[in-house]
Order: C-alpha cells, then sequence, then structure tokens
C-alpha cells in the first residue's frame, strides 16, 4: 500500500492549548486520528510524525525516501525561516505539500513568505484541523494525475 509522511514541526505539540483563538481546540491527537480515518477511508498509509527542532524534521524528510510517495508538511514557523528543510525536500524529490491550520496570508508579514512553497506541488491554509484530510486528497490526486 502507498504510503504518506505526515510531518508537523515545532510547537503543533501544543496545539489544543496552544492560542485557541488562531489555531481551534483541536489537539494533534485529534488531528492524527481524522488523518488515519481519512487514509482508511482512500486506502493509503501513513506515519504521523511532530518534531520541535529542524534537524529532526530534516531527518525525518530524508528519511521518507524510499519509504513514503509523497510528503505533507506543516513545518509551523520553520515554514518561514528553513532554507535547509526546503533543501531537504528538494534533496529527496518526493512531492511535498506545506499545509497550515491558519491562513498565514491573513497574518503578520513575516508569516507571508514561505521557503516551503518554492519546492512544494502546492499549499493548503486556513482551514484548520480539516486542512489535513484535505492534504491527503489533494496529494493521492497528486499523485494519480496523467503525466
Ligand atoms: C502554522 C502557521 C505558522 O506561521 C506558525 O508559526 C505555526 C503554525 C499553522 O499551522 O497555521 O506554528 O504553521
Amino acid at each position: 500500500m502507498r504510503s504518506l509522511l505526515i510531518l508537523n514541526g515545532p510547537n503543533l505539540n501544543l496545539l489544543g492549548t496552544r492560542q485557541p483563538d488562531v489555531y481551534g481546540h483541536t489537539t494533534l491527537a485529534d488531528i492524527q486520528r481524522l488523518c488515519r480515518e481519512k487514509a482508511e477511508a482512500v486506502g493509503v498509509g501513513i506515519a504521523f510524525e511532530q518534531h520541535n527542532s529542524e534537524g529532526a524534521l530534516i531527518d525525518a524528510i530524508h528519511g521518507a525516501k524510499g519509504t513514503h510517495a509523497g510528503i505533507i508538511l506543516n513545518a509551523g514557523a520553520y515554514t518561514h525561516t528553513s532554507i535547509a528543510l526546503m533543501d531537504a525536500l528538494s534533496s529527496v524529490e518526493l512531492p511535498a505539500i506545506e499545509l497550515h491550520l491558519s491562513n498565514i496570508h491573513a497574518r503578520e508579514a513575516f508569516r507571508h513568505r514561505s521557503y516551503i512553497a518554492r519546492v512544494a506541488v502546492g499549499v493548503i491554509c486556513g482551514f484548520g484541523a480539516a486542512g489535513y484530510p484535505l492534504a491527503i486528497e489533494a496529494m493521492l490526486s497528486h499523485l494519480d494525475r496523467d503525466p
């Protein structure tokens, strides 16, 4: 069975209590459950991970090569700063979708820049936790597209 890596970056382990006005009350465990349900429904495997450090995220991206067909990445604040994460995605040559709970374009100017978007197939943001199952669907539709 094909499998996708769903990778979450810094501070996302605090979802549920972290700025609920921005990110809602859904916890990361709730999101993982949503992803598992969606993955089962559409017949794809998933690995769901969260890391606070940039190096651990890079290692997870490297590890995806040969194991996963695509990467769904909510890189948190590293989205806006990390050339290293962008390079890691380019290096493994796996399709990636950039994902955010909040609409980063409606927020502070420093969140409008994304290094991840440059190497991503597409970006989903602003739909809260519902963005995760949407990203799974979007990745499968990308993988199954006509060449
Ligand atoms: C976020 C948006 C980022 O700007 C922020 O630093 C996060 C969460 C989101 O999911 O909305 O940590 O990636």
